[in-house]
């Protein structure tokens, strides 16, 4: 049976490693480390991913502000924010939440953020840094941290010679992961759609992460005996045991067979999901503190 790593467990880690990082910022150089989460429209998914963002921030000793704009809103409404957030000396990082409407493109406002700032790390220079290898120099994207740093508590820092297979190729996550775990010396495999014999591929990882939003698609037979399963994926499947209309949150993994071949493994809900708000926090202090000419502390 896998060893199961608790998200919520490592998440607080992190987070309480912000705090106290933060803490000593604005007792050493009297900042006050901000975050500023910006939100359009009223989707009560995002509302509740917001809402958990910003209290995170509160919990950590940030400065947190939310900018909660009507679905009405237009481009130059919102990248005006932006631009008043970005020229803030009290806001160190800016997210802003996705999917936006319809009406308005999401890329020229994230691409308006300051690099600096841009605690999301969807900025092509961060995401260009990513790709280069230089980690040190720009912000990483969130969900791949928070996927590395169990990997790191797994393998330690140098993953020579380990098989590493990320299925997926977004922007958002299996590009930046990929990267990530190449620049750690692991040998990356980018599948997707179009990999021909996906388990086969699979079978052959040490490290396997699956972000493709399919439940449960990665069987127990894709699994190499003893690798490491992460699972990055967050499906609605209809639970009808729970009554009529009722959901159930499932990954990309099937997880109950999967645990039994895997030596380690993420379950879903409580996996990576608890660790995208704890490096969104860590991206923020990590910004305030280079901000100050600090050098920041490492999560
Ligand atoms: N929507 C869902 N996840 C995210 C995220 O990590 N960042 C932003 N900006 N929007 C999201």
């Amino acid at each position: 049976m896998a060893t199961l790593i608790d998200g919520k467990t490592v998440a607080k880690s992190v987070t309480d490693a912000v705090k106290t990082a933060a803490t000593t910022l604005e007792a050493e150089a009297g900042v006050k480390t901000g975050l500023a989460v910006v939100i359009v429209g009223d989707d009560p998914a995002s509302h509740a991913y917001v809402g958990a963002k910003s209290k995170m921030a509160k919990e950590c000793g940030f400065t947190s502000v939310q900018h909660t704009l009507p679905e009405e809103t237009t481009q130059e409404e919102l990248a005006a924010l932006v631009e008043t957030l970005n020229a803030d000396p009290s806001i160190h990082g800016i997210l802003v939440q996705l999917p936006l409407p319809k009406h308005l493109k999401s890329d020229p406002i994230i691409q308006s953020i300051l690099p600096e700032k841009d605690v999301d790390g969807l900025h092509v220079v961060n995401a260009g840094k990513v790709a280069t290898g230089d980690l040190d120099g720009g912000l990483v994207s969130c969900t791949p941290a928070g996927a590395m740093v169990f990997v790191r508590r797994t393998h330690g820092e140098d993953l020579s010679g380990l098989n590493a297979v990320v299925i997926g190729r977004s922007n958002l996550f299996g590009k930046p992961m990929s990267a990530l775990l190449l620049a750690a010396n692991a040998t990356v495999t980018t599948a997707h759609s179009r990999t021909k014999d996906l388990a086969a591929v699979c079978r052959n990882a040490d490290i396997l992460v699956a972000a493709v939003g399919r439940p449960e698609m990665v069987k127990a037979d894709w699994v190499k005996s003893g690798a490491t399963v992460i699972d990055v994926g967050i499906n609605r499947v209809p639970a009808p045991v729970k009554g009529e209309g009722k959901f159930r949150l499932v990954g990309d993994v099937a997880f109950a067979e999967c645990e039994k071949v895997a030596g380690v493994i993420t379950p879903v809900p409580g996996g990576v999901g608890p660790m995208t708000i704890a490096m969104l926090m860590a991206n923020t202090v990590i910004a305030a503190y280079r901000k100050a000419g600090r050098k920041p502390p490492k999560f």
